[in-house]
């Protein structure tokens, strides 16, 4: 990976020396785009525990962090510059804080969404939404069955409903939004679930189930939807492949969230089903989030800049950690070595060494900020 052209370190535009973490044999290049609020701060916890980790698992992660959001917006007249999208997208990775601010919006009354157009942009169809009961961390549900959920929601994130963002229809009277899905992204993104329940079917010791979350009983993209998807599903003979209504999936993930594995929906459906699935484990400071396509992907938490405890060093960095692993790991999986895929191991072992050792974030009304959670994840690594 370290002989890919990815300009840099060193890269040609005169911006500053990446930073190197680690040994620089072996190394990755990853962009980094704290954005707003707090996702500065968690953005500065993840590269804070990706310094050991590195070091301990000798690999090399060479960072650059890039100006971007809500505020470079306000500052600049845009929010994410052309020079700065070139850079991140020449990059081995991509990691990001958050990017929006309430009180800065675009003309038509929209806030910016540079996060968004990365996934446009890079093709970023594939995002990986994982919803994992933490040891330790309280559950919404009391029955106990759910400290056992660990479940995927799988959102399309380059079409859907959003394929109409920023083109949408406004008359004075009446307003117009177009959905739309493709055979192309829906075979990629059934591929994509199929493999990703074929390798969890391995790390659980369970067969994998895929389950199409659509609307098919009204709509007929969500038809046509449904039948791309069978037609992938027969590919994949070892995995369980099942179909389930926006609205009753919507149900049984309050009532029976265990009972699901992989979970692919259409944008909007996924946008609004991952903020549930994160408030059955804890809500938005346990959510990771992997935004990724064929060449490119993006690691964020699933929250926002959290405007009303940001500056405070309260927010939780534990989605924006497991994000970092879930990189660690697809970097892995893209020939990085056995060293980033350890390193991911351990980092996700050590969020959940943490908590169930006592870590409480306030967000769990417990008094460990965004710094003793980066000390307590710290030191679980290599205990
Ligand atoms: N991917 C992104 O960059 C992204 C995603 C969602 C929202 N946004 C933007 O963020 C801004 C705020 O949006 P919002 O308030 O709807 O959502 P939000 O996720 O920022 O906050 C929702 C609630 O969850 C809490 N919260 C979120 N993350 C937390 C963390 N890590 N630790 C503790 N508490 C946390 C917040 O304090 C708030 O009460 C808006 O400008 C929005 O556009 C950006």
């Amino acid at each position: 990976m370290a002989g890919k052209d990815t300009g840099g370190p060193g890269g040609s535009s005169g911006a500053p020396a990446p930073a190197v973490i680690g040994p620089s044999r072996n190394t990755v290049h990853v962009a980094v785009l704290p954005g707003d609020g707090i996702g500065t701060e968690v953005t500065a916890a993840a590269l804070a525990v990706l310094e050991p980790l590195a070091k301990r698992h000798g690999i090399g992660i060479s960072t650059e962090t890039l100006a971007a959001g809500a505020f470079h917006y306000q500052a600049t007249g845009t929010a994410m510059d052309e020079s700065t999208f070139r850079r991140a997208e020449a990059a081995d990775a991509i990691l990001l804080g958050a990017m929006g601010w309430p009180g800065i919006r675009q003309a038509d009354g929209t806030e910016i969404g540079p996060q968004l157009d990365l996934r446009f942009r890079l093709n970023l169809y594939a995002g990986v939404r994982p919803v994992r009961a933490i040891p330790g961390v309280p559950v919404a549900l009391a029955d106990p069955r759910a400290r056992g959920i660990d479940l995927v929601i799988l959102r399309e994130s380059t079409e859907g409903l959003f394929h109409s963002r920023g083109r949408g229809l406004v008359t004075q009277d009446a307003a117009e939004e177009t959905l739309r899905i493709t055979r192309a992204v829906t075979e990629k993104l059934s591929r994509f679930a199929f493999r990703l329940a074929e390798r969890r079917a391995i790390r659980r010791g369970r067969k994998g189930r895929v389950t199409l979350v659509d609307k098919a009983n009204v709509f007929r993209a969500f038809a046509f939807m449904r039948a791309v998807f069978d037609g992938v599903a027969r590919e994949f003979p070892g995995v369980e492949a099942a179909h389930h209504y926006v609205d009753a999936m919507a149900l049984d993930l309050v009532r029976r969230p265990w009972d699901f594995d992989v979970l692919p929906t259409e944008n909007m459906f996924g946008d609004i089903l991952s903020d549930l699935g994160a408030g059955l484990v804890g809500g938005m400071g346990f959510s990771p989030s992997a935004d990724i396509g064929d060449e490119h992907a993006v690691f964020q938490p699933a929250h926002g800049t959290a405007p009303d405890i940001a500056g405070q060093g309260i927010a939780n960095p534990t989605g924006m950690l497991l994000s970092a692993a879930m990189m660690l790991d697809w970097l892995a999986a893209r020939g990085a070595g056995q060293g980033f895929a350890d390193a991911a191991t351990e980092l996700e072992a050590a969020v959940d060494a943490a908590f169930a050792n006592g870590l409480r974030t306030p967000d769990i009304g417990g008094h460990d900020g965004t710094a003793a959670a980066v000390r307590a994840v710290i030191a679980r690594i290599g205990a």
